[in-house]
């Protein structure tokens, strides 16, 4: 499996792994290394992606400089593979929403986490990420997103989630395919608080998407987000 590198925001590289045997239409998981005087990896990837895509880390960077590692919730491809890293990069420390730590980060992660408020930012020094708690969207009662406010990058997880190989970054509609994909898998959670949260962060008005499915988006983030939260609000 190969990771493929490519900047979509300044000092923002969405490292790419296409796997061909998930969905009819294979499969991207993206994590995204964010440079900064304490660089952040966001997503780990699921452990058997880790050969992959720390080799790709190490084409931007010596591993070692790694400062933090952050995801969106707590399933495998979000952060599989946090005790790897955390064993590659020695300063490196996983920060995430107080609830998630609590509930599952303390027990799961080899090194104790930092806790990050609903609304605080973690300051990379050059980069600032905002931990955001979503509750349950796109599915996880610890989930949470983070934007990073310098630039105005939202790094979005699993929302709009869409298949195949596309291209790294676009700015064509990214809303029809991923409502195409969540038609056919069901994996958001459809309760009372997911348009209003869908909102919240559309609110924000991004200038760029991170998804970690699919191509990145740039462009008025905040046009698929309110589309995606109409979307979960008539299926609810
Ligand atoms: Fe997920
Ligand atoms: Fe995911």
């Amino acid at each position: 499996m190969e990771t493929r590198v490519h900047e979509i925001a300044d000092g923002v590289y969405r490292l790419s792994t296409f796997v061909p045997a998930v969905t009819p239409d294979g499969f991207t998981f993206n994590q995204f290394l964010i440079a900064a005087d304490e660089p952040m990896l966001f997503h780990t990837g699921q452990r058997m992606l880790f050969p992959a895509v720390s080799a790709a880390v190490a084409r931007i960077m010596p591993i070692e400089r790694l400062r933090w590692i952050g995801f969106g919730h707590v399933e495998a491809d979000e952060c599989g593979a946090m005790n790897a890293w955390l064993a590659a990069a020695p300063n490196a420390q996983v920060a995430f929403g107080r609830l998630g730590c609590d509930v599952s980060l303390n027990d799961l992660a080899d090194r104790p986490p930092r806790p990050l408020a609903d609304g605080e930012v973690l300051d990379l020094g050059g980069k600032r990420m905002r931990w955001l708690d979503t509750p349950h969207v796109p599915h996880g009662w610890e989930a949470g997103c983070v934007f990073e406010e310098t630039a105005g990058t939202l790094f979005a997880g699993d929302l709009l989630t869409h298949g195949g190989d596309p291209e790294p970054l676009t700015s064509a509609d990214v809303l029809d395919a991923a409502i195409a994909m969540e038609s056919a898998s069901g994996a958001m959670t459809l309760a009372p608080a997911t348009g209003p949260t869908l909102r919240r962060l559309a609110d924000l008005e991004p200038r760029t998407l991170a998804l970690m499915h699919g191509s990145a988006f740039a462009g008025d983030g905040s046009v698929p987000l309110r589309g995606l939260a109409k979307f979960c609000e008539d299926r609810a």
